[in-house]
C-alpha cells in the first residue's frame, strides 16, 4: 500500500501581502502523503524542503504553526515562513506561505504573540494583531565580509494569521556587529508588564524588553560559560513552568549524540535577568532528531499547558534524507513539566494528550522470558511498557523492532553502561550521510526500579519517552516497510513486562491537497 505514490495537481493562488503589496501565483504538486517513508502521525509540509518550527501560537481556537520553509526545492535555501494550523494539535491544514523573503534577506526563525493590548499600534479595536518577530539574514552580508546581516523585524496580521503586513520600520533591532544574532523568540512578563525577547547570539543568550515590540532595550546575558558549547546557539525559548523559569536553547553541532541538539536550563527570570540552577548541562532529548523546538504562545490559562515541538531532523544529515518530494517532520506535540529530582529540576516531555485519539483499542500482554510482544498490521503504533526486575538491579534488555525484509531497528538498556540505546544501523537506508550511523546512547541508572517505556513509532521515527518523559529519544530511520513487529530480549531471567500496545490511525486520510 506504501509502495505507490498517488499525486493531486493543484493550480492555486497564494495572496500574500510582503511589505502590504504582493500577489504571487504559485504552482504547486501536492502529494497524497502515502510517498515511501512518509510519516502518517507527523506534520510535515506536501512537498519541499522545511526545517524549524516557527512562531507557535494559539489564537482563535487554532494552533498556528509556522516553519522555515524553501518552496523551491527538497534542500535549504532562501528561506519563507510555511504556515499550517490546527484545531487539535493532531491534524493540520496547510494555508498559503506566510512570508516571503525580500530585499532585506531570507525570513529565518523567529516566534509569534497576540497583541492582546495593542502596545504595538498594529492591532485595531474589533481584533488584536498577531505578531510575528523574526530574523533578516541578508544573503549579500557573508560573501561581502559583513558581519551585521542578520537583524530582528517584525510583521502583523488581524485576519488570523491569514495575511501578513511587514512593519514599515524594520529592522526593529539592528545587528551590533555579531555574525550569529537571530532566532528571537518574545514572552508578555506578566509581573514588569512588558514584552522580553531572548535572543541566540553567537555563544550565549541576550535578554532584550519592550514595551511595544518595536523598541527594544538589551537587559542581560546568560550562557557563555555555562551548558554546552559544542556550536553555535540557537532558537531560544524562554518561559516559566511549574513555579521555576525554564531556558530552551539549541546548539549546532554539539549534541549528546553528535550534530544539532536541544539543551534546556532551569531557572529563574527577574524580569532582567536569568540564573540557573546550577552549571550542569541537561538535553531535553538525546535522540539525533530533535532540533529547534520551541512552545506555543498564548495557550489559555484554563489549558495551562507548555506544548512543545521540534524539527525531527538534525543538520548532520537533514538535507540527504531520501524523501521526495519533500524533506523533513516535526516531532509530535510534547508537553513539558518540571520533576524535582536530588540532582535539580529536571525538564519531563510527554506527547500531548490529543494524540490518544489516534489510539485503537488496548492489546494488553505480559511476557516473562524472550518474545514476541504483537504483530502489528499497519506499522504505526504506541507501545507502553513497564519493566521490572522483582525488585533487583535492572538488567539489560533488548526490543527489536522489525519487518519482513528482517530491516532491525533496537531499543535497549545496557545494565553494563548504564545507558538507554537506540540502534539504527540495520534499519533500512543508512548510506545516503556518512553521519547517519553509530548508537544513539542516553545515561540512565534505574537501580532497583521500575522502567516505564512509551514507544511513538511511525513509519519512519521512533520517539521514545522513558518513566513519563523523564528522558526522551527520538530517532528517524528509513525502512521500505513499517517496523510493525517487536520482540523482547533480555538477559535477566526475572525481568517482567506489562504492557500495552495500541495501533495508531493516520492523520492525513483525509488529505485532499492544499
Ligand atoms: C536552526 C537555524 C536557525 C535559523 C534557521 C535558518 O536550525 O539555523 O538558527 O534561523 O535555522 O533556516
Amino acid at each position: 500500500m506504501r509502495r505507490y505514490v498517488t499525486y493531486l495537481f493543484t493550480l492555486f493562488v497564494i495572496g500574500c501581502t510582503t511589505q502590504g503589496e504582493m500577489n504571487v501565483p504559485v504552482t504547486t504538486e501536492t502529494a497524497a502523503y502515502l510517498e515511501p517513508h512518509r510519516l502518517q502521525f507527523h506534520f510535515s509540509p506536501p512537498e519541499m524542503w522545511m526545517n524549524d518550527p516557527n512562531g507557535m501560537v494559539y489564537h482563535h481556537g487554532e494552533y498556528h504553526l509556522f516553519y522555515q520553509y524553501y518552496p523551491d526545492s527538497t534542500v535549504w535555501g532562501p528561506m519563507h515562513w510555511g504556515h499550517a494550523i490546527s484545531k487539535d494539535l493532531v491534524h493540520w491544514e496547510h494555508l498559503p506561505i506566510a512570508l516571503y523573503p525580500d530585499s532585506m534577506g531570507y525570513i529565518f526563525s523567529g516566534s509569534a504573540v497576540v497583541d492582546h493590548q495593542n502596545t504595538s499600534g498594529l492591532g485595531n479595536p474589533d481584533e488584536p494583531a498577531i505578531i510575528a518577530i523574526y530574523t533578516y539574514h541578508d544573503p549579500e552580508g557573508h560573501p561581502a565580509s559583513r558581519r551585521d546581516f542578520q537583524t530582528q523585524a517584525i510583521a502583523f496580521s488581524t485576519d488570523k494569521g491569514r495575511t501578513w503586513t511587514k512593519y514599515k520600520g524594520n529592522p526593529v533591532l539592528p545587528n551590533p556587529g555579531i555574525q550569529d544574532y537571530r532566532d528571537p523568540k518574545v514572552i508578555w512578563h506578566q509581573e514588569t508588564e512588558r514584552w522580553i525577547m531572548a535572543l541566540a547570539v553567537k555563544d550565549h543568550i541576550r535578554f532584550y524588553s519592550s514595551p511595544n515590540l518595536t523598541d527594544w532595550k538589551e537587559e542581560s546575558r546568560f550562557g557563555e560559560t555555562t551548558g554546552a558549547h559544542g556550536g553555535v546557539w540557537e532558537c531560544p525559548d524562554l518561559f516559566p513552568l511549574d513555579g521555576r523559569w525554564v531556558l530552551l536553547v539549541s546548539l549546532n553541532p554539539g549534541g549528546p549524540n553528535g550534530g544539532s541538539a536541544t539543551q534546556y536550563f532551569v531557572g529563574d527570570f527577574d524580569g532582567k535577568t536569568f540564573t540557573a540552577q546550577d552549571n550542569s548541562t541537561r538535553w531535553l532529548d538525546y535522540g539525533r532528531d530533535n532540533y529547534a523546538g520551541v512552545t506555543w504562545a498564548g495557550i489559555p490559562e484554563r489549558d495551562g499547558r507548555r506544548i512543545f515541538m521540534g524539527w525531527m531532523s538534525n543538520w548532520d544529515y537533514g538535507q540527504k534524507v531520501p524523501t521526495t518530494p519533500w524533506r523533513s517532520a516535526m516531532t509530535v506535540p510534547r508537553v513539558l513539566n518540571i520533576l524535582p529530582t536530588p540532582a535539580g529540576d529536571v525538564v519531563t516531555s510527554v506527547p500531548a494528550r490529543e494524540l490518544a485519539q489516534l489510539r485503537g483499542e488496548p492489546v494488553q500482554f505480559i511476557i516473562t522470558k524472550d518474545g514476541a510482544i504483537k504483530t502489528a498490521s499497519g506499522g504505526i503504533y504506541n507501545l507502553e511498557m513497564e519493566i521490572s526486575n522483582g525488585g533487583n538491579e535492572m538488567e539489560s534488555f533488548e526490543l527489536h523492532l522489525t519487518n519482513a525484509e528482517n530491516d532491525t531497528l533496537l531499543v535497549g538498556y545496557d545494565a553494563v553502561n548504564k545507558q538507554l540505546y537506540i540502534d539504527r544501523d540495520k534499519a533500512g537506508k543508512t548510506d545516503f550521510s556518512d553521519n547517519f550511523t553509530g548508537r544513539q546512547t542516553a545515561p540512565f541508572n534505574p537501580g532497583r526500579k521500575m522502567i516505564s517505556l512509551s514507544l511513538l513509532v511511525d513509519t519512519g521515527s521512533l520517539e521514545l519517552f522513558v518513566n513519563q518523559g523523564e528522558l526522551v529519544m527520538t530517532s528517524l530511520f528509513f525502512t521500505d516497510n513499517p517496523l510493525s513487529h517487536v520482540t523482547f530480549h533480555s538477559s535477566g531471567p526475572k525481568l517482567m513486562v506489562y504492557g500495552r500496545w495500541f495501533k495508531l490511525s493516520a492523520i492525513w486520510d483525509n488529505y485532499v491537497g492544499m
